[in-house]
């Protein structure tokens, strides 16, 4: 496996994220485990958070001890699937700004058609967490990165949950300077390029459009 593709391996992903592709858990159900799975995912995908030591005063002496550092964060969900992960992310880092990319696949083509994008301002100085629960072709991976690059974004961590193989190594070998983080690679695309055996369509999932 690449360098920039970091598989995280964990009891609680695995069991979370059988549920989650489990066609019978319903909406409700369905949105709670991709929060919780994004909040496990974060802790990982942020263990190289820079510290630095702050004088604290605890109620018995003062203390040298460490405080996050430097960048700032953004989070960035591709629309409309990976606004279900930034819940799990905010509880873990309440202050960090979010930006959207609004993105969709062309049903014939599966390429994806860009509709919207915001971004924190500045974004140059900031770490940017990509997230999106799906990475199929890669396709929409690949192009929310380079609009963020194009946008000035420099340090960027993308975040999926269930990937197929050949998505992503397109997401890894376009963009080798971002590291990726994924709880599972399926086995394959089929012909309407889903991911077998996945978990279905993730957007229709957490907004209960089917
Ligand atoms: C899904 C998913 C990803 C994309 C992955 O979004 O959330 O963004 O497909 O496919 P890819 O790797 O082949 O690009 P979709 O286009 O269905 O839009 P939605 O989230 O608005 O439903
Ligand atoms: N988007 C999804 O939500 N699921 C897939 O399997 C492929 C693309």
């Amino acid at each position: 496996m690449r360098d920039n593709i970091t598989l995280i391996n964990h009891p609680l992903l695995a069991h979370k994220i059988s549920m989650l592709r489990d066609k019978n858990t319903g909406t409700n159900e369905f949105r709670k485990l991709v929060e919780e799975v994004s909040m496990l995912m974060g802790y990982e995908a942020l263990r190289d958070l820079p510290l630095e030591d702050v004088e604290i005063e605890t109620p018995i002496e003062t203390c040298m001890s460490p405080m996050l550092a430097g960048k700032k964060l953004a989070l960035v969900p591709i629309l409309r699937a990976g606004l279900g992960m930034v819940g799990g992310m905010l509880t873990l880092c309440p202050t960090a700004k979010v930006g959207h990319i609004g993105m969709y696949r062309d049903e014939d083509t599966h390429i994806p058609q860009e509709y919207y994008c915001k971004l924190p301002k500045p974004i140059e100085d900031r770490l940017i967490i990509v997230m999106d629960p799906m990475t199929a072709t890669g396709g929409s991976a690949e192009d929310a990165i380079t609009q963020i690059k194009g946008a000035g974004g420099t340090h960027i961590k993308y975040m999926t949950i269930i990937a197929a193989p050949e998505g992503l190594e397109r997401v890894a070998s376009v963009h080798p300077d971002v590291q990726i983080y994924v709880a599972q690679i399926d086995r394959c695309l089929n012909a309407d390029a889903y991911i077998c055996p996945g978990l279905g369509d993730a957007g229709d999932r957490i907004f209960g459009t089917k």
